[in-house]
């Protein structure tokens, strides 16, 4: 057996971020990659005591001190397959891979039992911050068995980010596949985040007729205060940068069709099959499939003129209501994902501690945000409750920023701006507060059509009408 406390098997960025970052820590780290040629220029790139290269699987797992610990860094998919079904002929019981990629937590929960059987350990690590996060401390969301996780715990400590209080942002999540999960989770409420911020943005462009300049002196202002977030900090940074070339805010040269690596469509996908609703992440992933059909839209607008643009008369209290807007857009975001959540972790009995969760947000996450706090408070103080928007301290805080919600959205609606994130919230907002919803209609219509029974309101028991 060879002397490296860790190998990390995939030389892309966040491969050899990470592997920097746990060379950084002390631990003495193997790395490879399936292309010498990768693994010989990071190499070179750097000058670390802690790391050495290998050139084949073998030399890679005999380097590894017993029980071997391998850190998967590929894209997901079937080449994490591929990985796992090449190295293991090398491997010894209880040796543990760790797949820190951003999979699809269904593979997690097939590959985690398959690899029990064969009495290796398997754990399952979402891993968030980018490029930066992974080199200086990412939030890390490991599951699996809980003793193959305490075999590695303190590596994975060690490397998360940490908060001013030195809080490690890591924690065990749960069984099987919930780390991935939450990983996945963690992105669809980044989707949804990142679509509430531009749909601000668009009006304060379009019908605030703000600048570059303006828009970034209001995001680092907001920055200061209960919007404080990673996201509304790099949008400020963002509008401040201009083009080398053009001298032009980068802002305004980067065309505007969004891609995506499927997390989204991942946490739609998984909140339409538990019945769950999360409108706001939904329509965000439409949002970047229609921003993505350019030409279209660009013929579109040749179509159908612009609607007239309704000047703002009172600045101060356009960009007040803009900032409540986001805020309580922001509560029934998050509280869209937690209840999903809540919801897997009934479902798959995970038993989450979506408190804990929130702790492991608030460093090195895209989604970090001062009020991850106040959810984790909420957590410990109205333990089983059932969507946040009805805690105590979001419920006032909804109270006190959905006139200014509303505004916005009548202001978008009146001006022609799509505004697909504040739109569908609102909307969740409103049908998740009404008592008397319209769906007695939709099941008088299915009974009429289908004899699909409905219930009453007066009595218990299924009812079928002849209706003609
Ligand atoms: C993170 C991010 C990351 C994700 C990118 C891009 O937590 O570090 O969520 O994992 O891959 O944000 O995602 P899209 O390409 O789907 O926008």
């Amino acid at each position: 057996m060879g002397t490296s406390y860790i190998g990390v098997y995939g030389m892309g960025v966040m491969g050899q971020s990470i592997a920097l970052n746990i060379a950084n820590h002390g631990y003495k780290t193997v790395v490879y990659n399936r292309s010498e040629a990768k693994t010989k220029s990071f190499l070179e790139s750097i000058d670390n005591k802690n790391i050495s290269g290998a050139y084949s699987l073998e030399e890679f797992l005999n380097s590894l001190e017993s029980p071997r610990r391998i850190l998967l860094m590929l894209t997901a998919g079937p080449v994490v397959d591929k990985a796992i079904d090449e190295i293991i002929p090398y491997l010894d019981k209880d040796d543990i891979i760790i797949d820190g990629g951003n999979t699809y937590f269904k593979d997690t929960i097939r590959r985690e039992a398959c690899l029990k059987e064969k009495g290796i350990g398997f754990i399952g690590a979402g891993v968030s911050g980018g490029e930066k996060g992974a080199l200086e401390g990412p939030s890390i969301m490991p599951s699996g068995e809980r003793k193959t996780y305490e075999a590695v715990e303190k590596l994975l400590m060690d490397i998360s980010a940490k908060t001013p209080d030195g809080f490690p942002c890591c924690t065990y999540i749960g069984p099987d596949g919930s780390g991935h999960f939450v990983k996945t989770v963690h992105n669809g409420i980044e989707y949804a985040d990142i679509q509430i911020i531009c749909d601000i943005y668009q009006l304060m462009r379009d019908v605030g007729g703000m600048n570059a300049e303006e828009m970034q002196q209001v995001f680092e202002k907001w920055n200061e205060g209960r919007l404080n977030s990673y996201l509304i900090d790099i949008t400020s940074k963002i509008l401040k940068r201009k083009d080398e070339e053009t001298g032009k805010p980068i802002l305004d040269i980067v065309l505007d069709t969004a891609g995506q690596k499927g997390t989204g469509k991942w946490t739609s996908m998984e909140a339409l099959d538990l019945g769950v609703p999360v409108p706001s992440i939904v329509e965000s992933v439409f949002a970047r499939y229609l921003s993505a059909m350019k030409e279209d839209r660009v013929k579109a607008s040749k179509v159908f003129q612009q609607a007239e643009r309704k000047p703002v008369l009172d600045k101060a209290r356009f960009i007040e209501d803009l900032e409540n807007a986001l805020y309580a857009a922001k509560i029934c975001v998050y509280a869209q994902g937690y209840q999903l959540l809540q919801e897997a972790s009934n479902h798959y009995h995970w038993d989450l501690d979506l408190g804990e969760i929130s702790l492991i947000w608030r460093e090195g996450c895209i989604i970090r945000a001062a009020f991850l706090n106040d959810i984790k408070k909420i957590y410990s103080q109205e333990k089983n409750i059932s969507n946040l928007m009805l805690s105590e301290l979001f419920s006032k805080a909804l109270k006190e920023s959905y006139e200014g919600f509303r505004r916005t959205c009548i202001m978008a609606i009146e001006n022609g701006i799509p505004v697909p994130g504040l739109m569908s919230t609102l909307s969740y907002f409103d049908a998740y507060r009404t008592e008397n919803s319209s769906a007695n209609l939709l099941q008088a219509q299915r009974d009429f059509f289908g004899a699909h029974t409905y219930e009453r309101v007066d009595k218990e028991g299924f009812f079928h009408t002849v209706w003609e």
